[in-house]
This record gives structure tokens, C-alpha cells and sequence, in this order.
């Protein structure tokens, strides 16, 4: 290979599942400078069709050994040479039998026998077929041959089950096929979080506000930079220092925070919302302080807006991870404001008892559209990365089931 150009890459593509994400590695390949030939399986083409990959690889894609036209040339010992690395993603059971039996039954085995491009594999199949003593030897076999795996990953899989046989994500598998530094989760996305208390005055020297201390946000804002973003905190008053070396903006109001929070989100790709943001302000402040000259006092309250939904509302919008801050039916009241303020993922925490708000450690239960995910109680720090950790992976899969323009 020539090293002042990128590689030409031979994507073979067998049937699963999986196949879906294979349009992404197309896509992220190509950013990369390289140029991608799909090979698919007859299989391959009942989950994505012939013609997704061919627009998005801007190259023919090819199926058949037997392709009388194509193969006049000898198109398969051609696409084998012309192949700098060799990537099959998903790699189904039967593929990766087929290759480790060295059969050439198909275009994409056949090309894999005729390389001398290095190969490697992204398994995915049912956990049970991928822990049974037929693919594991058929795997052993092909890893003593020289092929790579990248993968397979443990979570939850399209039949129900959960376990070991998830593909890898594209990023992995680009990682894993082009090398360079492994790319952190959240590398190059803009991540805005809102955190802390707002406060609502009520004249010079008293205002209506809550328990939070900011430490949620704070850990989620260092967690994020971290996990490689370039991140903007919002926050009311803390009880800690703003972290350094973060951009923040210090605001004192809901109107503020909204304020601010509407300014910065058209550069944000994520948007998470750990404030807890006053629902309600005083209708008037005084400009005096009040005097305590009667035995009750009466103060009439206003609703502030819901930067959450407005954000959500939003057309574009960024990825939307809100809160819910519950001292009971935790379960019910987070999926009911996940729907109703159409958000991506909400992170809900019980914060009855003294928990949760102005404390060290949190509990989280996250909930996104068919799916949820139980973090038990850790110091917030960690938290903070578990849920960041989630949040790159919904991004990823989300983006991957996106649909994608043609022609690149
Ligand atoms: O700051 P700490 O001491 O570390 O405590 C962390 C925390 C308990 C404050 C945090 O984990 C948390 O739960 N934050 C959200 C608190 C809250 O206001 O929850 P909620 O259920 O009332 O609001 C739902 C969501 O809407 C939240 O994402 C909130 O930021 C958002 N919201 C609410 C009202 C409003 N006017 N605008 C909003 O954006």
C-alpha cells in the first residue's frame, strides 16, 4: 500500500441484523479519506439493500461470483488485490464458519481466500450461538489464521436476550481497522449542562431556591471533558466551586438560565439538564426589604419556563437528557415527563429522605424510549461517567438508525 494514501477497504457484509450499522462504518470510513467496495452475502441484502451501500460507498456493490458481466475480468481475484485490509462487519456464525472451513461458496469468502490483505472480523450473532463450542472453535481457528476480531460486544440484542454477540460499534471497528488513539466516547461532540439551584427573588435579601448544591452538574461537566467534549456549564449558585478549566456561566434566575441555556445550544450537539430550576418566582420582588408587620404574609407565584422543554421543542435539537428529581412513583413520573417533554433520555433520581439533592454520593435509574438502566449508589463522580458513557452509546445508535444522505 501506498502509505501517502488512505486504504482501500473491502467491506464484506453478511446477513444480520447488525448490517444496519454497517452503513455507518461506510460512512465514518469514507470521512476518513478511504475508499469502501462492498461484497455482500445474499443473505446481507434481506436486512439492507444493495443499492444503501452503494450510494453511500459511490462505488457498485457486488453479490454474485458467478456475475457472468462483472466477473469477465476476473472481478473477484481484482477486488481481492485491490483491497488494502479486508473488514466483515457483521460477521454472522456462518460466515465465520465458512471462512475457518476456508470454503469458497460465495464472492465474500471467495475474495477472503484470494487476499493477502489482512482480514478482520465483527462478530454479532445470538449469544447462545456465539458461546457454542462450534463457534468457538471456528473462532480460535481463524485467530490462529491471522484474522483480527474487533468485538463482539455484551448488551442487550435484537431477539431479547442479553449477552456477549452485540457487533462493535462503528467507532470501534474503524479504531480497530485504521488504528491511531483510541477515540474517546464523546470526542468532538458539544456537550451543555445546566446545574445547581436557581434562586427567585423575593426582594433585596430573600429568595425561594432548593437543596441542590451543583455537584451533580459539576461531575457531569468534568466527566464530559473527559470523555473528550467540548463542554459549557450553566449553573445557579453552587455550593462548590465552578470546575476549572470549564467554560461556565454563572446565573442567578430561571429567566436567566433559560436565557443563557437558549443563547449557547445552537453550537450544543448534547444537552443535559441537571438544574433544579425554580418552577415557580415570585409574581413581583420587592425593592424594599419586606417588613414583618403582619402575622401572615401572602406571595403570589408565577411559573417560570421549562428550559428542558423549550430545548426539546427546538428544531434542530440536540441530543436532550433531562432529569427527574422524585419522592415517589419515581418509575411513572420519569417516563411521564420523558414523553411530555419529548426528551431522548431522562436520568431519574428518589430524592426522598435527604437524598440525592446537596449529597456526595446519587442512585440513578435511566430511562430513554425502550430502554432503561439502573446505576446503584456510587459518589457522584462516578456516576457522572456511567451516564456519559450511556449517553455516547445512545448517540451512536441513534445516529446509526438515522436515515443518511446519499452521494458522499
Ligand atoms: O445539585 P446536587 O446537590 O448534586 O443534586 C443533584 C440533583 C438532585 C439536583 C439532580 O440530580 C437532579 O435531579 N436535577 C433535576 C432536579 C429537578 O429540578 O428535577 P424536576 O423533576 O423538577 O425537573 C425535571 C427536569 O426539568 C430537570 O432536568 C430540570 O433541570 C428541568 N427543568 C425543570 C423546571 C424548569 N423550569 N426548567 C427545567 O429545565
Amino acid at each position: 500500500m501506498d502509505n501517502a494514501r488512505s486504504p482501500n477497504i473491502l467491506l464484506g457484509v453478511s446477513g444480520g441484523i447488525a448490517a444496519y450499522k454497517a452503513c455507518e462504518l461506510v460512512r465514518r470510513l469514507r470521512d476518513a479519506g478511504c475508499v469502501v467496495r462492498v461484497v455482500m452475502t445474499r443473505a446481507a441484502t434481506a436486512f439492507v439493500t444493495p443499492l444503501t451501500f452503494q450510494a453511500l460507498s459511490g462505488q457498485p456493490v457486488r453479490m454474485d461470483l458467478l456475475d457472468a458481466e462483472a466477473e469477465s475480468g476476473m472481478d473477484h481475484i481484482a477486488l481481492a488485490r485491490w483491497a488494502d485490509r479486508v473488514v466483515i462487519a457483521p460477521a454472522t456464525a456462518d460466515l465465520m464458519a465458512r471462512l475457518a472451513a476456508g470454503l469458497a461458496d460465495d464472492l465474500l469468502t471467495t475474495v477472503c481466500l484470494a487476499t493477502e490483505a489482512p482480514i478482520l472480523l465483527a462478530p454479532a450473532m445470538n449469544r447462545v450461538m456465539w458461546e457454542h463450542p462450534a463457534t468457538r472453535g471456528n473462532h480460535a481457528r481463524l485467530l490462529e489464521r491471522g484474522v483480527r476480531m474487533v468485538g463482539p460486544d455484551t448488551g442487550g440484542q435484537a431477539c431479547g436476550e442479553h449477552g456477549a454477540g452485540r457487533m462493535a460499534e462503528p467507532a470501534s471497528i474503524l479504531q480497530a481497522l485504521l488504528g491511531g488513539a483510541p477515540l474517546l466516547p464523546l470526542q468532538g461532540r458539544r456537550v451543555l449542562i445546566t446545574a445547581g439551584p436557581t434562586r427567585e427573588a423575593i426582594d433585596p435579601v430573600r429568595f425561594i431556591a432548593n437543596r441542590s448544591s451543583g455537584r451533580m452538574g459539576v461531575a457531569l461537566a468534568e466527566a464530559a471533558r473527559e470523555a473528550g467534549a467540548e463542554v459549557c456549564l450553566i449553573h445557579g449558585p453552587m455550593a462548590l466551586p465552578a470546575p476549572a478549566g470549564i467554560r461556565n456561566i454563572a446565573v442567578e434566575t430561571a429567566a436567566e438560565m433559560a436565557q443563557a441555556v437558549l443563547q449557547e445550544i445552537p453550537a450544543a450537539d448534547v444537552f443535559i439538564a441537571a438544574a433544579a430550576v425554580a418552577d415557580y418566582r415570585p409574581r413581583t420582588t420587592s425593592a424594599q426589604k419586606l417588613k414583618k408587620t403582619a402575622d401572615t404574609l401572602t406571595l403570589e407565584l408565577v411559573r417560570n419556563p421549562d428550559i428542558l422543554a423549550q430545548v426539546a421543542a427546538l428544531e434542530p435539537r440536540p441530543f436532550v437528557v433531562g432529569f427527574a428529581a422524585e419522592t415517589e412513583n419515581l418509575r411513572a413520573h420519569a417516563l411521564e415527563k420523558m414523553q411530555r417533554k419529548h426528551l431522548d433520555m431522562i436520568a431519574a433520581n428518589d430524592v426522598s429522605g435527604g437524598r440525592a439533592f446537596g449529597t456526595e454520593d446519587n442512585a440513578l435509574t435511566v430511562f430513554w424510549p425502550g430502554g432503561e438502566r439502573r446505576f446503584p449508589e456510587q459518589p457522584k463522580a462516578l456516576l457522572a461517567r456511567a451516564l456519559l458513557a450511556l449517553i455516547a452509546e445512545r448517540i451512536e445508535e441513534t445516529r446509526a438508525s438515522e436515515p443518511m444522505e446519499t452521494g458522499r
